[in-house]
């Protein structure tokens, strides 16, 4: 079939009225590799009664997410998931003049000076959490990351320590997290009550309750303490107003989930990498021997770890946490020579796109090195795009890069690792993708 022939592209067979979702809910991933496997570059599904486009090729991607962006927001799902209750109108689900003031307003917060204060908060951190670590010991080492990117992301918000007050957080993010790891979040309201969308309401609540508290402290002691909170409160808009408490708390908690569930993955699959891989961690022990001869990695350091950075960029290839990235058409559009009409949705994955042979050679296989020698700047721009791209690009795509050659840094100085023998990272494909069990390795102490 062809544009000309076709009212839409190729694509599975629907059921009547759930459409593809039944498959698709089974095993996401899995449907989604059949989907360019069987059809092509351009996929059409439907999902209970809903038009969606899958593309597959860099240039298509590019075309939603650069050249027509104006034409696209975020689809309906993350809307009513995200946004709402839980993020309400916060960077990563506001659309339009709204978002674009707030970007402009949030940015210097992620500015090359914050970057490198918040860079000393990554290394102490990861130190503290070091420091219980025992030669022989099986570790979850997932379980450990989340820990430590949530604290890193408390003290770098906040100025709070993880023991402290800020210590409601990590578990109301999790319980968060783990509702929209359940089938009925994507397709019922939160209101319906389930346990899960109870556990949900009141995990939301608690985080509310923590962040106007603390913008009301905040406010009443005044100043730059250095931290991301304080920055909010201080900043204006063009007119001289001040962002409303409402909004710093949609702020607030989209950073404090937006920058830790990512990283927290992203360093875990690296570990599980190296794991399986003994020649690779072996020259990435090399590397950080050559550069840092012991002493703890500092910003300045990370421009001569360039196999340090290979490996964070090459697990962010096999297992983008970001794994899907979709939006909505609010007009008719052309893509591939396919007519898109308003209102349907169009995906991008990462997952299928970072595993395509036509773009990476051996795409299944763990290669840092393929990085050295300017890979990036060969590929097609959207061939490898763990952070989005467009004006919607990832803002904390810096910081994330920092905090995962810091933290990978600090622990492979100390320690190497081992796989369990029979245990097997399983995926869990929902928002993010997550190690479903963790990631258990033995820890071998190096020096
Ligand atoms: C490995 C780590 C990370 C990954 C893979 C990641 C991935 C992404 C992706 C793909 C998007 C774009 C989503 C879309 O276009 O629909 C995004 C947006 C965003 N990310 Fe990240 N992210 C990471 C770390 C962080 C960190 C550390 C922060 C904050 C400290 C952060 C804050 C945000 C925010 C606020 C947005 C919305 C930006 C906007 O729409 O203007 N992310 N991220």
């Amino acid at each position: 079939m062809s544009p000309a022939s076709a009212p839409h592209p190729p694509g599975p067979r629907a059921l009547p009225v759930l459409g593809s979702v039944y498959y698709y809910a089974k095993d996401p991933l899995g449907f989604l590799e059949r989907c360019v496997r069987e059809y092509g570059d351009v996929v059409y599904v439907e999902f209970l009664g809903q038009p969606t486009f899958t593309l597959q090729r860099p240039e298509d991607i590019e075309h939603v997410l650069v050249t027509r962006h104006q034409h696209y927001i975020k689809d309906r799902v993350q809307r009513r998931l995200l946004g709402g209750r839980l993020l309400g109108n916060g960077l990563l689900t506001s659309e339009g003049e709204d978002w674009l003031h707030q970007r402009r307003l949030m940015q210097p917060a992620f500015h090359r000076q914050r970057l490198a204060a918040y860079s000393r908060v990554m290394v102490d951190q990861a130190r503290r959490q070091l420091a219980s670590w025992k030669d022989g010991e099986v570790r979850d080492l997932y379980a450990d990351m989340t820990r430590l990117t949530l604290g890193i992301v408390i003290q770098s918000l906040f100025g709070l320590e993880l023991e402290g007050e800020g210590g409601v957080v990590g578990p109301a993010l999790g319980q968060v997290m783990e509702h929209f790891t359940k089938l009925q979040s994507l397709v019922l309201p939160d209101w319906v009550p389930t346990p899960s969308a109870r556990r949900y309401r009141a995990a939301v609540a608690r985080l509310d309750a923590f962040v106007s508290g603390l913008v009301r402290r905040r406010r009443e002691v005044g100043g730059d303490t250095g931290d991301l909170l304080s920055l909010l409160l201080e900043a204006r808009y063009e007119d001289g107003s001040r962002m409303s408490d409402e909004r710093i708390r949609d702020e607030v908690l989209t950073l404090a989930l937006a920058g830790h569930e990512t990283t927290s993955i992203n360093l875990a699959f690296c570990f599980h990498l190296l794991a399986s891989h003994p020649e690779a961690e072996a020259a990435l022990h090399r590397e950080l021997d050559a550069v840092l001869g012991g002493r703890e990695p500092t910003v300045e350091d990370l421009s001569a770890l360039h196999y340090t950075e290979s490996v964070v960029k090459e697990s962010l290839r096999l297992y983008p946490p970001a794994w899907s990235i979709s939006r909505e058409a609010l007009d008719e559009d052309e893509i591939a020579g396919w007519r898109v009409p308003a209102g349907a949705m169009v995906v991008m994955n990462p997952w299928t796109v970072h595993r395509d042979a036509r773009l990476f050679e051996e795409p299944e296989a763990f290669r840092p090195e393929r990085w050295a020698g300017g890979l990036e700047q060969r590929l097609p721009r959207f061939a490898w795009f763990p952070f989005g791209g467009g004006p919607r690009l990832c803002i904390g795509s810096s910081f994330a890069l920092m905090e995962s050659r810091l933290v990978l840094a600090m622990v492979a100085q100390r320690f190497r690792f081992e796989r369990v023998p029979g245990d097997e990272v399983e995926l869990l494909a929902s928002i993010t993708l997550r190690p479903k069990h963790g990631v258990k390795v033995r820890l071998r102490a190096r020096h």
